[in-house]
């Protein structure tokens, strides 16, 4: 009698078949003992409708219902950004946000907030068009209290425990900075620079129900913000690699981001105005955003915080100067984690870790944290802390480290 074939099925499943009779069903796969080696089951979910290319801005009528609020940046008046929103829109564009300034703090958003839902509540839509300041401002708008003061959104937020806010509004956005993926995730980071402490706002409502992705509204952002932008998402792309939460599906996003970022970002910022270069940007940052819409970042957002409060450092700056360094921190703790780094990066640490640094260098960013007045006591004390936080807990070195 022929040995059994072992193969990775449920024994009820071995038990009905008759292998003496030397036939395989047809609907079984070879024989094989690799089911250690499958990955494991992942589930990727983004609820997100995404249009991305060129002219999407244009469908913003369709895709905005009922009466709508605009959020934007000071610039987009004078880059006619405003009048093309106003045509598209109609009456149906009943408020006008466009105040907004990087980093959005919750000393101005207060008065924003308050003044939007005493004014507009019966309003559908809130259109954010800017960066990512403008769509986690947007976050915060579209959630709604029940006294209407802003401070009771805040204490829920602090205390962190889950709560159902009690009206809400649609979010659509379309970004105008090829980085933070805040299109597509539902997290919106909210500063107290007075307190020196920052919130994270994430609700199902606060998923955007529509991104509209024109990479030709980001023909007119500044070298500075090209390249800060960038690597925010070169950062959710690692981010979410070194990341106890990654799985096979961010990795795929994560790993064509990277790919991209590193030919196209130096180039950019050479050549502003090339839109295929653009185009090619916001493809990636927003893989980069898909990719951590699932994950979350991890370590080098952790210390990002400290660094833009603290320091004052642009958050795109701030979460990729260490990428280096964390680099080598997430390398060897995890056999699967290395082996998808190492698609990007290559086997030896040392060259991928120099090959990051010339990388950051060439776009005129500094990967010390002595290079920002931090000293290596103090450094070391962040690096500590960020490894707690919500975020650094995430990072596959954060129980080791
Ligand atoms: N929610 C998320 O998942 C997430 C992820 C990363 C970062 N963020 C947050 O996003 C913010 C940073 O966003 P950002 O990096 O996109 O920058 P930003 O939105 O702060 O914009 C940077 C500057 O560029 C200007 N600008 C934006 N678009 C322009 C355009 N098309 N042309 C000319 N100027 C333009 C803005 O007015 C601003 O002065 C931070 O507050 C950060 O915390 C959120
Ligand atoms: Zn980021």
């Amino acid at each position: 009698m022929p040995a059994r074939p072992v193969i990775g099925l449920a024994d009820s499943t071995l038990q009905s078949i008759d292998w003496n009779e030397n036939r395989q069903p047809s609907s079984m796969a070879a024989p094989s003992n690799n089911n250690k080696e499958l990955p494991m089951p992942a589930c990727f979910h983004n609820p997100v409708t995404i249009v991305f290319g060129g002219g999407s801005l244009d469908q913003i009528a369709e895709h905005c219902p009922g009466k709508v609020a605009l959020v934007t940046f000071p610039e987009a008046a004078q880059l006619g950004l405003l009048a093309t929103v106003r045509s598209l829109l109609g009456e149906r564009l009943v408020c006008v946000i466009d105040n907004v300034q990087p980093n959005p703090d919750v000393a101005w958003l207060r008065g924003v907030h308050e003044a939007f839902w005493a004014q507009h509540g019966d309003c559908d839509t809130v259109l954010a068009l800017g960066g990512g300041s403008a769509i986690d401002t947007a976050k915060a708008l579209i959630v709604g209290t029940a006294s209407g003061r802003f401070d009771e959104l805040l204490d829920l937020l602090a205390s962190g425990k889950p709560f159902v806010p009690p009206r809400h509004k649609t979010l659509v956005a379309a970004p105008t900075t090829a980085g933070t993926g805040s299109e597509v995730t539902p997290w919106a980071t909210l500063w107290d620079a007075g307190q020196q402490k920052k919130y994270s706002l994430h609700l199902p409502c606060t998923w955007p129900s529509v991104a509209l992705i024109d990479p030709q509204l980001m023909l007119s952002v500044p070298a500075a913000v090209t390249v800060s932008t960038g690597l925010d998402a070169l950062s959710h792309a690692l981010e979410s690699i070194w990341n106890h939460n990654a799985n096979p599906l961010s990795d795929t996003f994560a790993l064509s981001a990277i790919e991209d970022i590193l030919d196209c970002l130096p180039r950019l910022q050479q050549d502003l105005g090339n839109p295929e270069l653009r185009a090619r940007m916001a493809l990636a940052a927003l893989k980069a955003g898909l990719a951590f819409s699932n994950t979350k970042t991890a370590l080098a957002h952790s210390i990002s915080y400290e660094m833009t409060l603290r320091h004052g450092l642009p958050h795109g700056i701030a979460c990729s100067f260490t990428l280096p360094l964390v680099l080598g921190l997430a390398w060897g703790r995890d056999a699967g984690r290395d082996q998808t780094l190492q698609k990007a990066f290559g086997h030896n640490l040392a060259a991928a870790q120099q090959r990051l640094r010339a990388f950051l260098h060439r776009l005129g960013v500094r990967t010390e944290f002595e290079d920002y007045g931090v000293t290596a006591a103090e450094a070391e004390a962040m690096i500590d802390a960020a490894l707690q936080g919500a975020r650094g807990r995430n990072f596959i070195g954060a129980q080791a480290a």
